[in-house]
């Protein structure tokens, strides 16, 4: 696996694959990875003919209160487990090599990132944004891949490459759950035994209140009693817990057909994030 840290380098190397007709994926990560990047590797190396991915921890997206320095960071075992996957390139560059001295430019995309995390958090999908469009534009990739656990994060993407022109597909792919259904993160690594005993509660309570909204169940009543589940189990503060349009984020008091529960809650000092598509109704 190449390793690159500037960028007029990743653009020669993608310039030379992309002039010999060959395709390429991007996977765009802040390391820490996990079974669920992984994923993201093994989908672009069925689609593409090369699999580049990116570590960058992105210092825009976290607030000055978050945890951007204890974030963490193991490039040597990232870089074994993407050689593992037969990734073909890994980008790594400095903060100083993403944003020079001046950087003053930032990408919003409104509507999309007001709601759910863009709420609790707002500046992370102006963060978000900025760092993925200098991404794709510094490598203009055939395709991009996210981890469908962050939803919300994969659809302002969309509409970011569609909105600025950026001439790649952008493909979510599947959360990767651990064999009790906790959400795959690099975050899950600050759960003490006793917070990730009882961490799965998150989709559980998320599969509840999706099945309910199915079944016709009163929304309110059944987001009611998914938060009083949450409080229960020591989830506090509850972010959100709320059923949406999966491309809108409209929010929704019956089934559209295109219905998902998302949540985010903080168990002990982590915030914990995942969302549950509402199955489809089978009509007799
Ligand atoms: O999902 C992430 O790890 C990050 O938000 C991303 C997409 C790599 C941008 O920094």
């Amino acid at each position: 696996m190449k390793i690159i840290r500037d960028i007029p380098s990743l653009r020669g190397q993608v310039r030379r694959w992309r002039g010999d007709s060959k395709t390429v994926g991007l996977i765009p990560t802040m390391g820490s990875l996990h079974a669920g990047h992984l994923s993201l590797v093994r989908q672009a190396k069925l689609d593409c003919d090369f699999a580049i991915a990116t570590i960058f921890v992105n210092p825009t997206q976290f607030a000055p209160s978050e945890d951007f320095d204890t974030y963490p960071r193991d490039e040597a075992r990232d870089i074994a487990l993407l050689e593992e996957m037969g990734t073909d390139l890994l980008f790594s560059p400095d903060v100083g090599e993403m944003y020079a001295d001046g950087f003053s430019t930032s990408v919003s995309v409104s509507g999309l990132s007001e709601c759910l995390c863009g709420a609790a958090r707002p500046h992370f999908f102006g963060g978000v944004a900025t760092v993925v469009s200098k991404l794709l534009l510094q490598s203009l990739p055939d395709r991009a891949y996210f981890g469908e656990k962050d939803f919300q994060q994969l659809q302002v993407i969309k509409r970011m490459a569609q909105d600025l022109d950026i001439p790649v597909d952008i493909r979510g792919v599947p959360t990767m759950r651990e064999d009790d259904g906790l959400a795959m993160s690099s975050r899950n690594k600050y759960l003490s035994p006793e917070e990730r005993s009882v961490a799965s509660t998150l989709y559980r309570v998320l599969q509840d209140v999706a099945q309910k909204f199915a079944d016709g169940a009163n929304a309110g009543a059944a987001l009611a009693e998914g938060v009083a589940t949450l409080r229960a189990t020591g989830f506090d503060p509850i972010d959100y817990l709320e059923i949406r349009d999966s491309e809108t984020f409209e929010a929704l008091k019956t089934d559209n057909g295109k219905a998902r529960v998302f949540v985010a809650a903080h168990l002990g000092g982590t915030r914990l994030i995942d969302n549950a598509a509402v199955p489809n109704q089978v009509v007799s």
